[in-house]
């Protein structure tokens, strides 16, 4: 298998050994998204996901901004008259932010600088974790020019903050700071700008070393219950460990038990064994 990036018009691909950076690509336009760039992400994320280097994704923006929110030029504005074209952008736009990246097989974390607008808040809250600089700006600013988080802003929104939270933002229309989105754990951490693709790499370092399938099962196993009520969690996650149990193709269970129990060379509390 070839180990070149693909390349995308409006996205940017780099690799950190089983770290891949998943780059929104429109520096000077503070990375709004336009129909390329929706078209774009499906592709990169995609790709990204049956990869097999790949074992973390990390999203951010290029050119120290996260996103801009929607391009009201070529988004809004273009597709104006063209239902044919906004259904075709608004689904690919949908589907990247929400759909692939909530739904991605492996981890996946928001990297935010800069500015953080409006539509720019889905993939921060889809993906697994979110680590802002300290001095990132965050606004859902759609009041500000008379429209209402749509696209599914105003879900997504309140599924990670309290219910005062997103009314109070969706609706002033304040700006919050990436300290402020930690305060509130809309993001897991802020550090000082300077430290900002360290930690994260951190994080990644750590996520890449664990098992992919027990990664994988475990964020789905925890994004499914929820919805649900007890006894179909119960049953859901006995269907999802058994799953696991016999699909995972290091059959790490196994091995750790092993290790642990008979080997004596291993304890779980304390880390993850060591795989391969
Ligand atoms: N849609 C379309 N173009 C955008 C954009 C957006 N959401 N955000 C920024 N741009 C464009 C600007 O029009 C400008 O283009 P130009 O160079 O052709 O004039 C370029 O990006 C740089 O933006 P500018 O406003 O000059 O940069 P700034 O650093 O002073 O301010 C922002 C950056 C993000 C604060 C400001 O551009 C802004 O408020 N953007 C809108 C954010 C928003 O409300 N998004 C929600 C949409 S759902």
């Amino acid at each position: 298998m070839s180990d070149a990036l693909p390349t995308y018009a409006n996205v940017k691909i780099e690799r950190d050994g089983g770290v891949t950076f998943v780059i929104l690509n429109r520096p000077e336009k503070r990375n709004a998204m336009s129909p390329q760039l929706h078209l774009d992400m499906c592709e990169a994320l995609d790709w990204a996901a049956d990869d097999d280097m790949t074992k973390v994704v990390i999203v951010t923006g290029a050119g120290g901004n996260f996103c801009a929110g929607q391009d009201l030029k070529l988004f809004f504005r273009a597709n104006e008259g063209n239902p044919k074209a906004m259904r075709k952008t608004g689904a690919a736009s949908q589907s990247w932010r929400w759909d692939k990246l909530s739904r991605f097989p492996k981890a996946t974390i928001a990297m935010v600088h800069g500015y953080c607008f409006g539509g720019g808040f889905t993939p921060v809250i889809a993906c697994d974790f979110a680590i802002a600089a300290d001095d990132a700006t965050f606004g859902l600013s759609e009041v500000n020019w008379g429209i209402i988080p749509g696209g599914l802003v105003a879900w997504c929104v309140t599924q990670i903050m309290n219910y005062r939270d997103a009314i109070y933002y969706s609706v002033t229309g304040d700006k919050f700071s990436g300290k402020e989105a930690a305060a509130m754990k809309f993001v897991n951490k802020s550090v000082p700008l300077a430290q900002l693709r360290e930690t994260t790499m951190e994080l990644a370092r750590k996520l890449e070393a664990k098992s992919p399938a027990a990664v994988q099962y475990t964020k789905e196993a925890v994004r499914s219950v929820r919805g649900m009520s007890q006894d179909q969690a119960l049953d859901y996650l006995e269907c999802k460990s058994n799953a696991l149990k016999a699909l995972d193709p290091e059959k790490g269970r196994e091995k750790a038990m092993k290790m642990f129990l008979d080997d004596k060379v291993f304890k779980p509390g304390l880390g993850e064994f060591k795989r391969g």
